[in-house]
């Protein structure tokens, strides 16, 4: 059966966006996903844990969608994680009720590819900068997904991002209908 699909996007400023505005309205063309926009709902950072729980159980894959903000999330997901993803709920001995959904993180980056290689200007690869959110995946019994990275978001002409915008939906796709990759964390 096909999985819903839920994504929470979060960009603070999609008015002045080239990248993140186009990926986000070719992901609600395809069948099966919610598009919740969290600056959207909340512009006051007032997360509500009880709305978004419901939300998280209504679907089988999450997917955080967010342009990288100093080698994270806009500070709204950080919220949101620290809110929602409850003692008792998320995690912990009386409750594990996001196990087995998976988590994917779809991100756009300033930075060119080589600038997140070992000998590059970030030395680190975002997959290696994502540690923080594959581990909460892992805590809450989540099946981590490999990332849809897209570097040089500055340069990218309108070509690439419409190719970049089929690659995620190609991604989504596979999300909703395909085989789960099941990560071994080394
Ligand atoms: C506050 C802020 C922090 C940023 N930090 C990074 C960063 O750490 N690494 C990077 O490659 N790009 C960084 N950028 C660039 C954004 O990732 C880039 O502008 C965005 O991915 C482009 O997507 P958009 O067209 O949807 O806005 C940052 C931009 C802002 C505004």
């Amino acid at each position: 059966m096909a999985r819903r699909i839920l994504i929470l996007f979060a960009h603070p400023a999609i008015r002045r966006s080239r990248f993140n505005r186009v990926l986000i309205e070719t992901a609600r063309m395809v069948e099966g996903v919610t598009v919740h926009d969290l600056y959207e709902t909340y512009p006051d950072f007032a997360v509500d844990p009880d709305r978004e729980q419901a939300l998280l159980l209504e679907h089988d894959v999450i997917v955080a969608q967010h342009p990288l903000f100093w080698y994270s999330a806009p500070a709204l997901l950080k919220e949101w994680l620290d809110l929602v993803l409850e003692h008792g709920w998320a995690y912990g001995r009386e409750g594990h009720r996001l196990d087995g959904k998976l988590w994917m993180q779809a991100v756009t980056a300033g930075g060119s590819e080589r600038a997140y290689s070992p000998d590059g200007l970030n030395h680190w690869s975002i997959d290696e900068l994502l540690r923080p959110f594959e581990a909460t995946a892992n805590l809450c019994r989540m099946v981590w997904q490999p990332p849809f990275v897209l570097h040089g978001a500055h340069l990218a002409d309108a070509q690439e991002i419409d190719r970049a915008a089929r690659a995620y939906q190609a991604r989504l796709t596979t999300l909703r209908d395909g085989t789960p990759v099941r990560a071994v964390t080394p």
